[in-house]
């Protein structure tokens, strides 16, 4: 890694002790890789190579481990992402019930397509797969947020409540 890089990348003092206390929960360094890759992204909003290369460094794996990992699992991103990261389900269950028509207003209201982010950086949006709820089809996650049961009409409050500014926990509030 480049030194000077890797002088900026370092955990700041909450994400150290969340690394630590994730360090104590599992019995081997590789087995915290999932734990320890949220608290980067958590930190530092995405994980680019410089913030992998830390953390391979950090729990003494090779880069390669940690890379793949980042490209299994679809939570995790390389890139930064809206403030608003909006995932709309396309599995059977959802796509039944609607979830194109509803990933087509997103695109029209905000102008980009799935992958992309608006220029502000507010938005961003993209596809999932199944996101465990097909009980609540059609379904889509705003963050760390699930909002179920989907229509139209909610997906344009939601819509309002991030233009608004609310949290996105509070989006139908
Ligand atoms: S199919 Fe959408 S949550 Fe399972």
């Amino acid at each position: 890694m480049d030194k000077q890089v890797a002088e900026k990348i370092a955990f700041n003092e909450q994400s150290e002790r969340r690394y630590q206390e994730a360090l104590e929960m599992y019995p081997t360094k590789e087995a915290a890789l999932l734990p320890v890759l949220w608290i980067a992204m958590d930190q530092f909003g995405a994980l680019p190579t410089e913030v992998l290369e830390y953390v391979s460094s950090r729990l003494d794996l090779p880069p390669v481990r940690v890379f793949s990992a980042v490209e299994f699992y679809t939570m995790f991103y390389r890139e930064p992402r809206g403030r608003y990261h909006i995932q709309v389900c396309r599995n059977l269950s959802c796509t039944l019930r609607g979830s194109e028509q509803l990933m087509g207003l997103l695109e029209g209201k905000l102008g980009i397509q799935p992958g992309e982010t608006t220029e502000d950086g507010n938005f961003s949006i993209e596809t999932a797969e199944c996101l465990g709820s097909c009980g609540t089809a059609p379904v889509m996650r705003v963050n760390d947020t699930y909002y179920e049961d989907l229509t139209i009409e909610k997906l344009e409050k939601i819509i309002e409540g991030c233009l608004g500014g609310r949290s996105s926990s509070e989006l139908l509030g």
